[in-house]
């Protein structure tokens, strides 16, 4: 690979546990699944992905040197709707890492109307018991065009701005802000965040097609609950829609 678009590890700061970088591999949420004896709050990072993974079973496109794809591992005694919580918690600090983002519901990153990156957490489960967290971030940084079947919803940081982002620089603070709402949200749960996050979603307030396996249903967005549900308005109805069982996007295009 490019040595110019290699990662420079030593650059990366704000790593309470360890770091560990390979040049290219699977997929970093596999990896940190996979490893043994890793410390808390530990960060895995690569410059490439083979089969990066995406929400809903979709693939995550990763191309060499372009993007970040990091996991971050975390032992925290959770229940299980807190996990869906501290998704959106992620999703909170990757957007405010990157000047102008927005969130869509539940954690897509939006730029000027499009993805730029967007969060996979998976936990693995040892007696019962949720063990690890892996919180797997993705962002499009210095992409300068996207596969014609992307290129609808798909941006990158430097499509939107005209600047080559230095990506040591923007997963340092990404680690910055998520370390530091991490700590808040053990000790003061969602709520603390919860006026925060619907600020910064643009999906509430807007009419949204929402998709699960009974098919497709307009509904207007409303709010967020204390467990990171969407509250929906549909005919003078009020529907809690949980992220697990549906997708959502905008009427009139993806946001
Ligand atoms: C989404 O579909 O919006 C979530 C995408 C998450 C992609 C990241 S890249 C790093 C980590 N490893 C993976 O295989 N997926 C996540």
């Amino acid at each position: 690979m490019d040595s110019e678009k290699k990662l420079n590890t030593e650059k990366i700061k704000n790593v309470p546990g360890r770091l560990y970088y390979k040049e290219a591999c699977e997929s970093t949420n596999l990896d940190a699944k996979m490893a043994e004896s890793v410390p808390d709050k530990s960060v895995f990072l690569t410059d490439f992905q083979s089969k990066g993974r995406g929400r809903v079973g979709r693939e995550w496109t990763s191309p060499s040197g372009l993007g970040i794809f990091m996991s971050i591992y975390l032992e925290p005694e959770l229940f299980p709707y807190d996990i869906c919580n501290l998704t959106l918690v992620s999703g909170l600090a990757v957007q405010k890492a990157i000047p102008k983002s927005e969130i869509k519901w539940p954690n897509d990153i939006i730029l000027s109307g499009k993805k730029v990156g967007g969060i996979l957490t998976e936990t693995s489960a040892e007696g019962g018991k949720i063990s690890r967290i892996i919180v797997g971030i993705g962002i499009n940084v210095n992409n300068e065009s996207f596969p014609f079947e992307l290129s609808e919803k798909a941006t990158s940081i430097f499509l939107e701005t005209g600047i080559y982002e230095e990506r040591e620089k923007l997963i340092s603070h990404i680690l910055k802000e998520f370390f530091s709402m991490y700590d808040r949200f053990l000790k003061e749960g969602f709520s603390a965040f919860k006026e925060e996050y619907e600020r910064k979603c643009i999906t509430i307030g807007k009419e949204i097609l929402i998709a699960d396996n009974g098919g497709n249903k307009i509904a207007k967005a409303v709010g967020i609950t204390e467990k990171g549900e969407l509250v929906t308005e549909c005919d003078g109805k009020t529907e809690i829609v949980n992220s697990n069982e549906v997708s959502v996007r905008g009427l009139l295009g993806y946001v």
